[in-house]
């Protein structure tokens, strides 16, 4: 048993600081293996008397400390492995305080560490009490100077705010200096040393400041940032005119480092990237690489109001800066690259994480009220949900209150850590609106059940609505209030005329009933249009109804959703062992309709065509059989391929551009159709569909295509997949982004004997467990997104998971606490399955030495 019960941290306890640090100068004297860090803070007490200083640090070798100058003596401060503390402090007085640390040996990618040899910081969300003493949290905000002496093999030398000197020092060094005029929290701060390349633009804001643009890479790697580069202007355009926010500092740096431990954090004027999401050209990069890539760009550029400038008060404020951060990043992504095929990906993206979390024992409100390492709640709730709450925000108010909400917010909570309530405060003051019971959003957890019942009185001419909502208990919420629910619905009459346009409904009750009169017609119901709300909907629909829709909904989320519904139901049933073969050649038919129907999108055509993905079918599931699903959703697969050969084959001609590659969402489209039609024939690989295969993945002359070509050769299994793997590693082998694709298609490789290859692979010569991109690659990849070869009969996925799991949190725990999240679902899984998961998650939670990160989400997972 484990004595060192690790301590919780409570909402409810939430006590200011009781000292403000005015400003904070910090001196690094960088070096790989002993770096001097001193700090000077200045400090006035602002709570009571006897308030001690406690600043927080970890790992640091503490080498001098003063007050005012004058040396401290044995007895007037403490340190223990957590902090510092000072007993009787003055009321002002500046501390002055000096120590070494090893960046160089820190593989957990937290605080100051090194990547390809460059110096990097990452501090949020505790990062930064690895550099220095300092109060480590969001509602402590300082202003920042530093001074970065380095030598002189790391010419850049980077940090928050604007330049204001430099110059070089004796034996070969040299120096910078930094100096931020906004007060920020600590997790803000940032440092970049080291030989890079720099992409350089500048940006006119609406005010007709100008701003400088940097964009830093690794040597020779400049011209793969000129996406990136072109889309952080596209933000900064776009938050003008959508949010009326502009940019505040004279200058703007990105920079992108291979070792991160997530996609990218918002450092005031010096965003720091995984390379994953900054670089790209058509060689080396997909449509999804460059989609995200202008998402996230988009995403952290946000940060500089909607988290920066206003920051969080404490860290259960997360979904403050983060929810809204999304919500802002996906309204960019919709109008850059079109609404509806934008809604449908992210609402994909957050069924598969959010609603499997919500369903499971890590299901937690998107503003908990207790953590152990709060890393661990940077999760799809928190910014997804998150997201999703702002959504229906906008949704119920209206966007001209909506917007005079932003607004109100921007003006009166600049320069301060605030609440979600103080946020809520501007929506409900703006709009005139009780906000109050929209709150339990913030405070419920799991995915609210919704069900429509319709009666329609042929003689009244009237449809009754009856509208029912209830949530599943969660870990710590046995009983669930009633939310208030926005939901848009439509009617459609049988052949697919609009008989009422959309309207949002507010299902604030257990139960409520809607009548609306003049409905000349039995109507087809469409509801949760856009997916106006977060939540699981079932109605009376029958499957003609879903042909209607399928076929017509000017709605086109629920047209695409209608075709979901009707793939789902036939692959489960199928799976349940009573297969509807009629219903199948029905819904290929009505698939092929729509595929040749001229006046839909090939991005949303190539939508249609991909299936309900295994993960989102396992959670449709009472006590899931993914080998029974895999057989069933292939069954269809084929069904289809064979029932639409000759259109597929058709539109994968079509959709081939010849000339010049574009990154735009119109090519995308093209090439996501051409990809999903090969997807599709591979299900049935007979000797034209194979040839016509082997063509698709010899010819690509882009990353979308090839990833495109190399899945069905992967999947194919024998000679195809040796020689498709062996000549794209060995065209490929020096460049780490794309060797993270190809382990990444072999950790999705369907056939029998994956989860041996799988873990030879963590032998090849190429694999980096200390890299988090190529860790996830393979480990994570194959865990959560190939479940037939995961949820081996034998266990022994889940022992290798496991096993990966032990071995990364020896030295990077918060990497090794996301991989937990698989085996987190045991229980909807049948139990002959779920009894050897949670067998490994016991083994885990017995391991000695275990980080706080894995063992919280561990024994939660146990629950
Ligand atoms: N704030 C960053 C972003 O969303 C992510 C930071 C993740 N930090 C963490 N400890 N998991 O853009
Ligand atoms: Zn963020």
């Amino acid at each position: 048993m484990r004595t060192d019960t690790p301590q919780a941290v409570n909402l409810a306890d939430y006590r200011p600081f009781p000292f403000a640090i005015e400003t904070t100068r910090l001196v690094f004297d960088l070096h790989p293996t002993r770096t001097r860090v001193s700090a000077e803070l200045s400090v006035r007490r602002t709570g009571g008397k006897n308030e001690p200083l406690v600043l927080n640090g970890e790992r640091l070798k503490l080498v001098s400390i003063a007050i005012d100058g004058r040396p401290l003596a044995a007895g007037e401060y403490g340190v223990d492995a957590e902090r510092l503390t000072i007993a009787e402090a003055p009321d002002a007085f500046v501390l002055t305080t000096e120590v070494e640390i090893d960046p160089s040996s820190n593989k957990a990618l937290m605080g100051l560490y090194m990547s390809g040899g460059r110096f990097c910081t990452q501090c949020e969300a505790e990062g930064f009490r690895t550099i220095t003493y300092f109060p480590d949290r969001p509602d402590v905000l300082s202003r920042y100077s530093v001074r970065i002496e380095a030598d002189g093999k790391f010419p850049h030398l980077l940090s928050n705010g604007n330049p204001v000197a430099s110059g070089s020092l004796d034996g070969g060094r040299h120096f910078a200096e930094w100096s931020d005029p906004f007060p920020k929290p600590s997790y803000l701060f940032a440092l970049v040393a080291g030989d890079l390349d720099v992409l350089a633009d500048k940006f006119i804001t609406m005010s007709g400041r100008e701003v400088a643009l940097r964009v830093f890479v690794d040597p020779g790697q400049a011209s793969r940032a000129a996406y990136a580069l072109d889309s952080l202007k596209r933000a900064m355009k776009w938050d003008e005119e959508a949010f009326g926010r502009e940019y505040d500092l004279d200058l703007f740096m990105i920079v992108a480092v291979r070792d991160f431990n997530f996609g990218a954090m918002e450092n005031k004027g010096l965003n720091i990237f995984n390379s994953s999401l900054l670089l790209a050209d058509p060689q080396t990069a997909t449509d999804l690489d460059y989609e995200r890539i202008e998402a996230v760009v988009a995403h952290e550029y946000f940060h500089n109001w909607t988290g920066n400038r206003i920051t969080c008060r404490d860290w259960f404020q997360l979904c403050l800066k983060e929810g809204f951060t999304v919500f802002r990043d996906q309204g960019l992504s919709a109008d850059m690259r079109g609404a509806a095929v934008q809604r449908i990906k992210d609402v994909r993206a957050l069924r598969a994480r959010q609603f499997a979390e919500d369903a499971g024992p890590l299901a937690h409100p998107v503003r908990p009220s207790s953590y152990l390492k709060i890393d661990n709640f940077y999760t799809a709730t928190i910014y997804e949900k998150g997201a999703e709450i702002i959504r229906m925000l906008k949704a119920i108010l209206g966007a001209p209150a909506f917007r005079k909400g932003c607004d109100l917010y921007f003006q009166r909570h600049d320069g301060e850590a605030t609440t979600v309530e103080a946020f809520i405060a501007c929506f409900a003051e703006a709009s005139g609106r009780d906000l109050s019971g929209f709150f339990g959003w913030y405070e419920q957890a799991g995915t609210p059940s919704v069900t429509i019942e319709t009666a329609y009185d042929a003689a009244a001419g009237a449809l009754t609505l009856t509208l029912t909502q209830s949530t599943s208990p969660t870990p710590g919420q046995p009983d669930k209030k009633p939310l208030p629910i926005p939901i848009a619905i439509g009617l459609l009459a049988a052949d697919g005329r609009v008989l009422r346009d959309t309207e949002i409904v507010l299902l604030d009750q257990a139960q409520m009933t809607v009548r609306w009169d003049s409905i000349p017609e039995p109507p087809v119901l469409s509801a949760l249009r856009g997916f106006s709300a977060p939540v699981n909907l079932s109605t009376d629909a029958r499957p003609s109804d879903r042909y209607v829709l399928f076929g017509s909904d000017t709605d086109l989320f629920n047209r695409w959703e209608a075709g979901q519904t009707l793939a789902r139901d036939l692959i489960l049933t199928r799976a349940a062992g009573a297969p509807d073969e009629v219903g199948e050649e029905r819904y290929a038919d009505a698939l092929g309709r729509a595929l040749v129907d001229d006046a839909a999108e090939p991005a949303f055509k190539a939508l249609l065509l991909a299936l309900p993905s295994e993960p989102d079918l396992a959670l449709m599931f009472e006590a899931a059989d993914p080998a029974a699903l895999h057989a069933a959703r292939d069954h269809l697969r084929t069904r289809i391929a064979v029932h639409l050969g000759d259109l597929l084959r058709r539109l994968h001609g079509e959709m081939q551009i010849n000339g010049e590659f574009s990154s735009d969402a119109a090519a995308a489209g093209r090439r996501a159709l051409r990809n999903a039609c090969a997807e599709a024939l591979s299900a049935d690989p007979h000797a034209e569909n194979l040839a016509r295969l082997l063509g698709h993945f010899g010819a690509a002359r882009n990353m979308t295509d090839m990833i495109g070509g190399l899945y069905p050769m992967v999947a194919m299994g024998g000679v195809p997949r040796e020689k498709a793997l062996e000549s794209f590693h060995h065209a490929w082998r020096t460049e780490p982004l794309v060797l993270d694709k190809w382990f990444a298609v072999q950790g999705r490789d369907p056939n029998p004997d994956a989860l041996e290859r799988v873990i030879a692979l963590t032998q090849h010569p190429d694999f980096e467990p200390t890299n988090p991109n190529r860790l996830r690659a393979l480990v994570s990849t194959f865990a959560n997104f190939n479940p037939a070869r995961f949820h081996d009969p034998s266990g022994a996925g889940y022992a290798f998971l496991a096993d990966e799991i032990l071995k990364v949190d020896a030295f990077n725990p918060m990497t090794a606490a996301r991989l937990v999240e698989p085996l987190g679902g045991w229980r909807r899984y049948k139990p002959e399955l779920g009894d050897l998961m949670r067998a490994q998650l016991e083994r885990i939670v017995a391991h000695p030495n275990l980080s706080k990160n894995v063992l919280e989400l561990a024994s939660k997972a146990l629950g």
